[in-house]
């Protein structure tokens, strides 16, 4: 049986979720809860040998359907090997992206539909997020914030894709409103970070994770 608390953080390329994890990760420290600090797609061994597969900038080539298959495969691989573990034994996992990526840059932004919710339920075999933070803020002012040197293959991706991405975050997050929970990222990051660890806070405290 699940007993500990899945989060995940969501958002356009970047719109500040390192750093808002960073404070997640210091919070998580200071009050002594044990937690595991993942990311998407790696995670496992395998899942980081498939991101240096789908990142590089030199598989051009790759079809959309085989980018949609190889982050579905480092997240069930993920989920099995760390995510499912790790829960099973009370721990909170806080995830660097999840499912939502998929559906939303696979799904809305290269336009494959419905397809890839369905793979990736079979990838992740019932473990979804119980609290999901989209952190919003226009993919022109994220994008302007990566350096061009250092863009992956994703990062360099036309702005027509990740408007196509950003709209299908939105969507998504009325969608499953009951685990969404929508940050405005265009503040101050220690703004963001009251809110983030305020609503966090509380669910810590439902839970009886949190003794204070
Ligand atoms: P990463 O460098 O981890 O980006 P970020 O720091 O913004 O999270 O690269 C991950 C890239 O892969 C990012 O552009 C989003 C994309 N992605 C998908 O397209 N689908 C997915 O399922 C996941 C997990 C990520």
């Amino acid at each position: 049986m699940r007993r500990g608390l899945f989060i995940t953080i969501e958002g356009p390329d970047g719109s500040g979720k390192s750093t808002q994890i960073q404070f997640m990760k210091e919070y998580f420290e200071a009050n002594g809860i044990p937690c595991l600090f993942t990311r998407e797609p790696g995670g496992t061994s395998i899942g980081e040998k498939l991101r240096s597969i789908i990142l590089d900038k030199d598989n051009a080539e790759m079809c959309d359907m085989t980018e949609a298959l190889l982050y579905a495969a480092s997240r069930a691989q993920h989920v099995e090997e760390l995510i499912k573990p790790a829960l099973d034994s009370g721990k909170v996992v806080v995830c660097d992206r999840f499912i939502d990526s998929s559906i939303a840059y696979q799904g809305y932004g290269r336009e494959l539909g419905d397809a890839v919710r369905v793979i990736n339920e079979y990838a992740v075999c019932g473990c979804m997020p119980d609290v999901t933070y989209l952190m919003e803020l226009d993919p022109s002012i994220g994008k302007s914030r990566i350096n061009a040197d250092v863009q992956d293959r994703l990062e360099l991706e036309r702005i027509e894709f990740h408007n196509r991405v950003y709209d299908g975050y939105k969507e998504i997050a009325k969608l499953y409103d009951e685990r969404f929970v929508e940050v405005n990222a265009a503040r101050e990051k220690e703004a963001i970070r009251n809110d983030i660890i305020g609503h966090l806070e509380g669910i810590l405290k439902d839970r009886g994770l949190l003794c204070r």
